[in-house]
């Protein structure tokens, strides 16, 4: 499908801005850099600042109240600009998909987009013009709460999926409406200091430009016309000012010629980064480092236009950044309708086809992590045969809930149109007596259900736990210390684990957490994230075999928290924990914990499937030149019994560089669906240019020499090949 981009300037749309921009006060130019929003200022005051040409509100939802304000912007002030509506959409609108951490484990991003497309259906019809999404913040520190929000620690896949949510937002909608995606949190808020949201980020700029900023980048080229500066300061310079990242690399190097709003608030901590003694001198430094507009602080509301009038601020940059605001509102189509149409929006939300799109995108996204067989001679403990389960104990505080599943950014979302693994488990099971048993609560020190748990399983052919996390418990604000199972679900595993049956874990959660128990002593875990409204009906579909699980880890999940932060691409440093010698000396002296290994317990990239596949036939053709394509096939073979698709994954290791690089790095993926026993070939085409990495001068470049190659099912395992360049 065709989509917007806002990369190009449309002459008739120039004359038009430049026309407006013209007949525009200083105050004017000034509100139009101003975002407001109805909590934070009040009902009265929202309206007042409406009607003096307020730019944009945000956080705001439903079409009834937002055309009464598009209504006032258009009719009441004196230049009648329509406002832009900006709302965190972030796992879609009313019909709730996956956290984006799940449905990147899709590796779909074709899907994604389609999601992502449905999201923005829903929301323009409700007024909401302007989507702060997609959260495209590479993360490997799995405390961070807003782990969750994006697609986590690889900039390869990154980038497939920012460029992807980008198209989905940004494809006009069927009533001929736009969207303007805004990608976010520029730069590098998820490489916080231990996982502490809004903490410090610290980082060289070579990991800036190696791996947090290409995703920005893809979203970019995808034609995003909007970003959000974070809140965080990178090596002593906060995001909002810092005119390194918002001018020369944003407009200079990677061409962006959108608009940039500040986060909540940003401007305004500035004061508490300790860079500006007050909101004036916040105003002044945003304003000359490149954010156009001001989420709700009021630091260019109170102080731009003094600022400009004393000289201290150049008129021209106000009038750069009023132009790139009116341009997308023309571009946007909102001087010809603003308004969202309250006619369509019960027929708009959660249409079957979109609930059907959230079952199947849960479906993907979930992981299966373990599933063995529970004694030598019988089958893999999943799928469970309906037919000869007669009675199965559910137990766990998730099992039959239908709150916490569906994320930690469902907003409009609600409760009432998701269903629990429970709900959906009796209607597929006729024939199965189901014991529903909570055990204990998701939180707090209430063990009086471990009893009843342990009688369940005991009685029971099979036993399913439905265990993990709140979906208060991730996302923007929640990070967490411990990334064990919380509250006492861990105990109450051990509780039922005395029954002596096969134990199949269903984790809901919102990051990779630390498991060794459970991961030890379980038969099977299925990994559920919080998948949306339809993660009872995939939790079930998957139980079942009615579904086949497909999901691949996009984070990879740590041992213990002591290895955090942890992540697949490491350098191999001087000292590898792999390292050659065998003497004690050698052996004791390498990058690795005396007490933990340093493997992950599951690596990037992994995941389990009911039917088995075998790679062979690698062949790979080197690259002629520094211009040319590198060429790798293999043949993928269903080795078991049942239909499924499997995620083939590249990557590919530069052996010496000028710099030190990765012990390996994504460079392609692709899912492939194969019948028991079918083979298929499949062939990437990676273009030589895509292996480079900013050198000593942090210029971007690809250097000549050996490099090895590794395609496979996840990071840690694949057949070998080599080529020179
Ligand atoms: C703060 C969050 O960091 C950002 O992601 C969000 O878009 C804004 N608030 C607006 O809600």
């Amino acid at each position: 499908m065709e989509h917007d981009s806002y990369k190009e300037f449309d002459p008739q749309i120039e004359r038009r801005v430049e026309d407006l921009l013209a007949q525009m006060t200083l105050a004017e130019k000034v509100m139009q850099m101003t975002q407001i929003n109805i909590n934070h200022h009040g009902r009265d005051e929202l309206e007042a600042r409406i009607r003096h040409g307020a730019g944009s509100l945000l956080n705001m939802y439903g079409a009834e109240i937002l055309n009464e304000f598009q209504k006032m912007a258009l009719e009441e002030s004196r230049l009648g600009i329509p406002l832009l509506v900006g709302n965190d959409v972030i796992h879609g609108y009313r019909t709730i998909f996956p956290i984006p951490l799940a449905w990147s484990c899709t590796w779909e991003p074709d899907l994604v987009e389609e999601g992502a497309h449905i999201a923005a259906e829903e929301a323009a019809v409700d007024g909401t013009n302007w989507i702060f999404a997609p959260m495209v913040d590479i993360c490997r520190d799995a405390r961070w709460g807003r782990i969750a929000e994006g697609a986590g620690e690889d900039p390869f896949l990154g980038q497939a999926m920012a460029g992807a949510l980008v198209r989905g937002f940004q494809t006009p909608l069927a009533d001929g409406r736009h969207i303007v995606a805004c990608p976010k949190h520029y730069a590098a808020y998820g490489a916080a200091e231990d996982g502490r949201d809004y903490n410090t980020v610290d980082i060289s700029e070579r990991s800036l430009r190696d791996v947090y900023l290409p995703p920005f980048k893809a979203a970019f080229d995808a034609g995003a016309g909007t970003v959000m500066s974070s809140f965080n300061e990178i090596a002593g310079v906060p995001a909002s000012i810092n005119k390194f990242l918002l001018t020369q690399v944003l407009r200079d190097e990677m061409n962006f010629t959108g608009l940039v709003v500040s986060d909540w608030n940003a401007l305004g901590e500035l004061i508490d980064h300790g860079v500006a003694p007050d909101l004036r001198e916040a105003a002044r430094r945003a304003a000359l480092s490149g954010v156009d507009m001001d989420m709700v602080s009021d630091a260019y509301h109170d102080h731009l236009q003094s600022l400009i009038e004393e000289g201290a601020v150049p008129e021209a940059v106000v009038d750069e950044a009023v132009r790139r605001i009116l341009r997308l509102k023309f571009a946007l189509g909102l001087f010809e309708n603003p308004y969202g149409d309250t006619e369509q929006t019960e027929a708009t939300f959660l249409q079957p086809p979109f609930r059907e799109k959230a079952l199947e995108m849960a479906r993907k996204s979930m992981v299966l992590l373990k599933n063995e067989a529970p004694s030598s001679q019988s089958a893999t403990v999943l799928p469970l045969d309906a037919g000869e389960v007669m009675r199965l104990a559910l137990i766990g505080p998730l099992a039959d809930d239908r709150r916490e599943i569906l994320g930690c950014w469902h907003r409009i979302g609600r409760w009432q149109d998701s269903e629990s693994v429970y709900e959906v488990l009796k209607k597929s099971m006729p024939n199965t007596e189901i014991t529903l048993v909570q055990g204990c609560s998701l939180e707090g020190d209430d063990i009086s259900g471990f009893e009843e748990a342990l009688a369940a399983a005991i009685a029971a052919d099979a036993v399913v736990m439905v265990l993990g996390e709140a979906e208060a418990m991730s996302g923007e604000a929640h990070s967490r210390a411990y990334l064990g199972l919380p509250g006492r679900q861990e105990e109450l595993l051990y509780a039922v684990a005395a029954a002596g049956k096969p134990l199949i874990a269903v984790l809901m959660c919102g990051r990779p957490l630390v498991i060794p128990w459970l991961a030890e002593n379980t038969a099977a875990i299925l990994l559920a994230w919080h998948g949306g409204i339809r993660t009872g009906g995939a939790v079930a579909d998957l139980l079942l075999g009615k579904a086949n699980p497909s999901g691949k880890l996009t984070a990879s999940w740590p041992r213990a928290l002591g290895q955090v932060p942890i992540y697949y691409a490491h350098k191999n440093s001087g000292r590898p924990a792999d390292g050659p010698g065998t003497s004690q000396f050698d052996m004791a002296h390498r990058t690795r914990f005396i007490d933990e290994a340093t493997e992950p317990l599951f690596p990037f990239g992994y995941g389990l499937s009911y039917t088995t596949f075998a790679y062979s036939d690698l062949q790979v053709t080197p690259p002629r030149d520094l211009q040319g394509t590198l060429r790798v096939t293999a043949v993928v073979t269903n080795t078991g019994a049942m239909a499924g698709d499997e995620i083939a994954q590249l990557y590919v290791r530069d052996l010496v560089g000028e710099v030190t690089r990765p012990v390996k790095e994504l460079k392609g993926f692709q899912k492939v669906f194969l019948a028991p026993g079918e083979s298929k070939q499949i062939a990437f085409e990676v273009p030589v240019q895509e292996l480079g990495f900013h050198g000593l001068d942090l210029t971007y470049k690809v250097e000549p020499g050996d490099f090895h190659l590794w395609l496979g099912p996840d990071s840690s395992q694949g057949l070998e090949g080599a080529f020179t360049l």
